[in-house]
């Protein structure tokens, strides 16, 4: 178990001291998401989050052992953890700060051939506002030619028709943040195409949920944040935003509570490097997708 997966119960909030910058960005932490941020990050403190929870499904979340893969025995369970998190995030996000949630509907019960949804885009919408997020902006990715980026692989036919596209929904902060001078983007509507890159796939072909695409990374950091911005992902996963954050000289770190998922940190969880570390003379997001 590493370091950071010791913490595992919230304890008292520090909300106001900030953590130390080298030890925090440029990696994946080891833990849960809401026991990180409670224990760790203080108030109004993250520009942007981008981030991919995993699709409720009763037969990755209900089916293994009767536990639940993280505890969510059911929906309900799923949704509390979603919804206290949304919570979190708001409290550490900035004023101005965006989330950026990529999802999708998960089958209900489609080992029973009962072709269900659950309605997983709406949910967070709704718990979202509850939780004072202002409702930003809607995208549908479909991933080419065959779905399979960001599209789960697990991903059942679900309800009528075989879903292939998934949701990003944007939420905001309400308040004013500082103006960067933004990339100039082709997003010329709601609905994106994200094109496979082969060696992404490659590399993470056993990893079993779906991963970010860099095509897609670029695109949410070149819209909705700035070089030296700081940057979270709570569902880390195979640490995609950290890697590709980096790149693109933002603060960025990212929490993931399996430590079988440390393999594939080797390439970021290493010291802090000098790529984090923001030039003086910014200039604009480069956008080749
Ligand atoms: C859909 S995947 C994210 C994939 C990621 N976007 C990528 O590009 O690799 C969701 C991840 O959330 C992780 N996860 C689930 N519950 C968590 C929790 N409570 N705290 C942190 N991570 C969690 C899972 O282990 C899984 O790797």
């Amino acid at each position: 178990m590493s370091e950071d997966n010791k913490i595992n119960t919230p304890v008292e909030q520090n909300k106001s001291a900030r953590p130390r910058e080298t030890k925090l960005f440029g990696r994946v932490h080891n833990n849960d998401n809401i026991a990180f941020l409670r224990e760790k990050i203080p108030n109004d403190f993250v520009d942007l989050t981008l981030t991919s929870p995993p699709i409720y499904d009763e037969n990755l979340y209900t089916n293994t052992g009767g536990e639940g893969e993280f505890g969510w025995k059911t929906f309900d369970q799923y949704l509390a953890h979603l919804s206290t998190l949304l919570e979190e995030l708001f409290r550490v996000t900035k004023p101005g700060g965006m989330l950026v949630v990529e999802t999708m509907s998960g089958p209900n019960e489609h080992k029973k051939q009962i072709k269900k949804l659950f309605p997983i885009p709406a949910r967070i919408t709704l718990s979202a506002l509850e939780k004072q997020w202002e409702f930003w902006d809607e995208v549908i990715i479909v991933g080419m030619p065959n779905n399979i980026v960001s599209i789960p692989k697990h991903s059942p036919p679900t309800a009528q028709n075989k879903m292939i596209h998934k949701q990003l929904l944007v939420f905001r902060k309400p308040g004013k943040k500082n103006q960067c001078r933004k990339a100039k983007g082709h997003y010329l509507n709601s609905i994106w195409t994200i094109t496979p890159n082969k060696r992404e796939m490659e590399n993470y072909a056993d990893y079993s949920y779906g991963i970010f695409s860099e095509h897609l990374i670029k695109r949410v950091l070149s819209l909705w944040s700035c070089q030296k911005d700081i940057v979270l992902d709570p569902f880390a996963g195979t640490g995609q935003v950290i890697r590709i954050g980096k790149k693109f000289r933002r603060r960025v770190f990212g929490i993931e509570i399996d430590p079988k998922l440390e393999k594939y940190w080797d390439d970021i969880n290493k010291p802090i490097q000098k790529v984090n570390e923001p030039k003086a003379d910014q200039k604009p997001d480069k956008d080749t997708t």
